[in-house]
């Protein structure tokens, strides 16, 4: 593994090792177990988008592990003015030990990777979110002490999110049920991709159907970064894609829920279900300073005691 620009790229077994050291990381950060294995290494952070989360655990990991980032906004680097990706990947490949990108197309984050002679952390795109998937699969082990045979449900956009999770739990040997609306399904290749695990993967437009004896709810924002213009025509669309008391009665009795954060409460998920799934809901945000900072240690600092 020498880069994380998603999912599809890794193998369940690269996924297994970054969870497994996640819990270590995250074992000793509670005991006071110190992780100094990128002393003197710079992380490079690129945004295009708006961030809390990513940002602030991406800089205090890195911070963690003895190094350092560089917060940068796409619009205040050169690249923002035009000079080309390719460019841009090989003069920071001189200066720093990894990049962090942030942006719109999954084609910009692929192009940093092949130019670049350091390692690429898709930090989201339109099309994926693999820091927030390893994040949600640690939480969901934690919660439900297996990741085989787990039924997960998706409910709302077929989004970044939504991709990545089918694959990453597709990988892990999870059970998946997705519901969108007809037109927000998930991206192609994705679908291509889930035709390998027939009996493990369905897609469908009925909430209900999928959060039918699911072990695990999961949704997202009906309308995400970039898609602001639409808002108003996604909140019809998305009309009944919530997670509310009544999926959660179909669901299995002991669910849990995830959700990426930001939520947006009335929304995608109602503000009584967030608020009883609150403690799973912030250990999943929690889980991504933890899962990013075992994939920083393993692309970016060889070795880990
Ligand atoms: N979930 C997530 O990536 O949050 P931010 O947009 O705040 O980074
Ligand atoms: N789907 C959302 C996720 C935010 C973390 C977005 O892309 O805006």
């Amino acid at each position: 593994m020498k880069h994380l620009l998603k999912l599809l790229d890794l193998s369940k077994e690269d996924i297994l090792k970054i969870l497994n050291l996640a819990d270590q990381m995250k074992y000793d950060l509670q005991n006071g177990i110190p992780h100094k294995v990128l002393e003197g290494k710079t992380l490079a952070m690129i945004f295009q988008k708006a961030s809390t989360r990513t940002r602030v655990s991406f800089e205090t990991g890195i911070y963690q592990l003895g190094g350092q980032a560089l917060f940068l906004t796409h619009n205040d680097l050169q690249i923002g003015r035009g000079e080309p990706v390719e460019d841009t990947a090989r003069v920071l490949s001189r200066y720093v030990h990894g990049v962090m990108i942030r942006t719109f197309g999954q084609n910009e984050v692929e192009s940093l990777a092949k130019w670049a002679s350091i390692p690429i952390i898709n930090g989201l795109t339109d099309f994926a979110h693999p820091c927030q998937i390893l994040a949600d699969l640690m939480t969901i082990r934690e919660y439900l002490a297996a990741l085989e045979g787990v039924k997960i449900a998706y409910i709302g956009d077929g989004n970044n999110i939504c991709n990545s999770l089918i694959v990453g739990c597709l990988k892990c040997d999870m059970k998946v049920s997705v519901a969108t609306p007809a037109g927000y399904e998930p991206d192609a290749t994705v679908l291509e991709f889930a035709k390998q695990y027939p009996n493990h993967f369905t897609l469908t437009t009925s909430p209900e159907e999928a959060a039918t004896a699911a072990d695990v709810l999961v949704t997202d924002v009906w309308a995400s970064m970039g898609q602001e213009d639409e808002a108003a025509k996604r909140m019809k669309a998305f009309a009944g894609f919530q997670i509310n008391d009544t999926l959660l009665s179909i669901a299995n009795k002991n669910a849990i829920v995830q959700h990426c954060l930001p939520a947006h409460r009335g929304e995608e998920i109602t503000a009584k279900v967030f608020e009883a799934h609150a403690k799973e809901i912030f250990d999943e945000a929690e889980n991504r300073l933890h899962a990013q900072k075992a994939v920083m240690a393993l692309l970016m600092g060889g070795a880990v005691s």
